[in-house]
């Protein structure tokens, strides 16, 4: 509400400005033509058309406007695509002039933007980070090397839900699965844990990661009226800077502690995992990379990995309860492979189709990022006969695409089936699933995460049964969402395991 009042009572002073300035500038120059779109209103332009849950008041209003869709975001001029195939054309064919981004204030908080993978535009520095993280992090060599990782964490994930199977008490999945992949990274990263699965013991890195996307994820003013980033009138910049300083203040504690170790190790340059690999690269005589760059960049990593990908766990595991049926079917496909009590390994996943079919349903309804990361347009682009603007803000909203009943038959409804004999691998090639994004800016982290949500969601259906918590029925289940800078559940899943017999 504060929020409400404020944007009123500014309306009435920039309406007076905004009139008189886009007067005098649609008489000095031709305007472009612009895709249509909802009248804006003065001002505040469309936001309040989009609400709370803009993925679907967005999908909503394309039906009427078309695939291509303008909407006026206070200052903000943004290009909504909902089709397939204005998205390839967007992220294929005009790949370069949309590769930049739009910065929302939280990214500048400690000058992040001015490093960070994901905020730079697609200058040298961004090639130059892209090309460290396929080298010393995404590479083959690397998931392979830590396998052993990812299995050990998703058993302590196990272990875990055994000891709420023994004591009958309910597990938040979310949070549990939060938690195994934030260890997953940090000790690819780092070789440490940092959080623990249970609630009472101290979380701070865990605290900070969830700080920082809830903090990135609430709508700021200042995003729509750059004018007022000066005032920071919500106080985002400000708390985020916090965020920022804490965490680097870990993240410090671990580089010093490493490179003592490194220096009492006699001159040897051991490369056991990430941060040594980078702390080599850093000392390299013609180093690209810089201590700022690698600490940002870890900063990315976190935030763009941890959430995404135990939201896909959740939402996937809220479908299965949701659909006793198909639990079983998947549980029923996971024992064939690896018998009673065998332990999920990667190399297991090429085996199990119906689990994978069920993780590309799950990102078909339930994309973590709905409307990709903000895309901006560095020129003005022709596209079905209108203009894209240079500077546009472009969303792709795969949310709207994943729900398309002329792409999808019986878009509502949660069938893995339909992937059965469908290949789609998400690298950006078939257009109609896009949950990592596509061209120059997809997801470096696609084959950790894919790796990730296969092996967590394998292991919690094939170790145990499931109930739901306080009694509730299956068709009971509130499947509302929650928009964020991650499409959250609105309510954590709860569910009680059940020892399989
Ligand atoms: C289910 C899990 C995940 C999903 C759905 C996902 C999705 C995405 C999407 C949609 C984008 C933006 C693409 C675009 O702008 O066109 C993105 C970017 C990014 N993702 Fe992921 N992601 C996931 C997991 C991860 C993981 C595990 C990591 C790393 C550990 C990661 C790191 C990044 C980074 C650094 C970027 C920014 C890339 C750039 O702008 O150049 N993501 N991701």
């Amino acid at each position: 509400m504060e929020y409400l009042a404020f944007v009123l009572a500014l309306s009435f002073w920039w309406a007076i400005i905004h009139l008189i300035t886009s007067g005098l500038a649609r008489r000095n120059s031709g305007s472009p033509r612009l895709p249509p779109g909802p009248r804006p209103f003065p001002i505040i332009g469309n936001i309040f058309q989009l609400g709370n849950q803009p993925h679907q008041a967005a999908a909503k209003l394309s039906k009427t406007y078309g695939p291509l869709m303008t909407l006026k975001l206070g200052r903000r001029t943004t290009i909504v695509i909902s089709s397939p195939d204005l998205a390839k054309e967007a992220l294929q064919k005009h790949d370069q002039a949309f590769s930049s981004r739009t910065i929302p204030d939280t990214a500048r908080a400690f000058d992040h933007h001015k490093f960070s993978m994901t905020w730079l535009p697609a200058s040298a520095q961004w090639r130059s980070l892209r090309k460290v993280s396929a080298q010393q992090i995404f590479v083959p060599q690397r998931l392979h090397s830590t396998e052993a990782i990812r299995c050990k964490k998703v058993q302590q994930l196990v272990d875990h839900v055994k000891e709420n199977c023994n004591s009958g008490e309910a597990v938040d999945i979310g949070r549990a699965a939060f938690t195994t992949v934030l260890n997953a990274i940090s000790n690819t990263f780092f070789s440490t844990d940092l959080a623990e699965y249970c609630s009472d013991a101290s979380q701070e890195f865990l605290d900070l990661v969830v700080g920082t996307m809830e903090e990135a994820g609430r709508p700021n003013i200042v995003d729509y009226f750059p004018a007022l980033r000066l005032v920071d009138p919500q106080g985002a910049r400000r708390r985020m800077n916090v965020y920022f300083r804490n965490f680097f203040v870990v993240l410090d504690g671990i580089i010093d502690k490493r490179l003592q170790s490194r220096a009492s190790s006699l001159g040897s340059k051991p490369t056991s995992d990430v941060l040594d690999s980078l702390l080599n690269l850093i000392e390299e005589d013609d180093a690209e990379l810089s201590c700022d760059h690698m600490k940002h960049l870890l900063q990315d990593l976190f935030a763009a990995g941890t959430d995404t990908t135990s939201s896909t766990v959740e939402w996937a595991m809220t479908e299965l309860l949701h659909s006793p049926k198909k639990m079983a079917k998947a549980r029923k496909e996971i024992e064939e492979v690896l018998g009673k009590d065998g332990l999920v390994q990667e190399s297991n996943i090429l085996k199990l189709p119906y689990l994978q079919a069920i993780v590309k349903e799950t990102f078909r309804l339930h994309p973590p990022a709905p409307f990709l990361v903000p895309h901006k347009a560095e020129v003005d682009v022709e596209m079905c006969g209108f203009t894209v603007p240079k500077n546009a803000q472009i969303l792709v909203n795969v949310w709207a695409m994943g729900r398309d009943s002329s792409v999808w038959k019986n878009p509502n409804l949660f069938l893995p089936e339909r992937f059965l004999d469908k290949e789609i691998d998400f690298k950006g090639r078939d257009f109609e699933l896009i949950p990592f994004g596509a061209g120059r800016r997809i997801c470096p982290g696609l084959p950790m995460a894919n790796r990730m949500v296969h092996l967590m969601l394998a292991s919690l259906v094939h170790g145990f049964n499931w109930k739901l918590a306080d009694e509730m029925k299956p068709k009971d289940i509130d499947m509302r969402e929650m928009f964020g800078i991650t499409l959250h559940k609105a309510e954590p899943l709860l569910a009680i395991p059940i020892k399989s017999v």
